[in-house]
């Protein structure tokens, strides 16, 4: 198996279609990435839209993950505009497909964000975790810490809200 990940600055029609798909497998398999199952690839697609419109503007790269040549991941690394906020960035959408969870290729996928952001001379990472997932113990394995929490940010369901964990990264 070769996994590797790259930066990507310009999004093609095929390889949006790969992300669409990957983006809505990985939420319909429960996946904390900003829907709620079920859902569709209509819905998915804006967003996914919105990304591919922020790449194409270099506000965002996105880093991709490839197994033996196939898409099996993908995050976005979200730059800040501001010029007092150059030296770090937030990490957004992180996700491997299901088929292939469980195998370490999110660590792989981290570490190759990791290297994207530090070629690109960024000094740390933020990036937050819905609460309730126990996902922040994967991070937490990564090098992330904890440094607060917005009590309440994210309703996954009516009556269902949960605390928004703020990670942060040394690189
Ligand atoms: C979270 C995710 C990216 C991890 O990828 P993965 O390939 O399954 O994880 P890995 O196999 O690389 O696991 C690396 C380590 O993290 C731990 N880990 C992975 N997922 C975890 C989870 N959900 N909760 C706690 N620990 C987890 C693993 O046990 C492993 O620990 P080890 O090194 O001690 O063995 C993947 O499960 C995923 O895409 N989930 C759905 C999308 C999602 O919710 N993303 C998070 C957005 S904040």
């Amino acid at each position: 198996m070769r996994a590797e990940v790259c930066p990507v600055g310009a999004v093609d029609e095929e390889l949006r279609s790969q992300l669409l798909t990957c983006w809505t497998e990985v939420s319909n398999a429960g996946g904390a990435v900003g829907f709620v199952p079920p859902v569709t690839a209509e819905e998915v697609a804006p967003v996914l839209d919105a990304v591919v419109e922020r790449v194409h503007e270099g506000r965002e790269v996105v880093a991709l993950l490839r197994v033996d040549g196939e898409v099996a991941g993908f995050a976005v690394l979200s730059l800040s505009m501001s010029p007092l906020r150059r030296h770090w960035a937030t990490v957004l959408r992180v996700q491997v497909h299901p088929s292939r969870q469980g195998r370490g290729l999110g660590r792989v996928l981290m570490e190759g964000v990791h290297a994207i952001a530090r070629q690109r001379g960024l000094e740390f990472l933020h990036l937050t975790v819905r609460g309730g997932t126990g996902i922040e113990a994967f991070y937490q394995g990564l090098g992330y810490r904890e440094f607060g929490r917005m009590p309440g940010a994210v309703r996954v369901a009516p009556g269902d809200d949960r605390d928004e964990i703020h990670l942060t990264c040394r690189l």
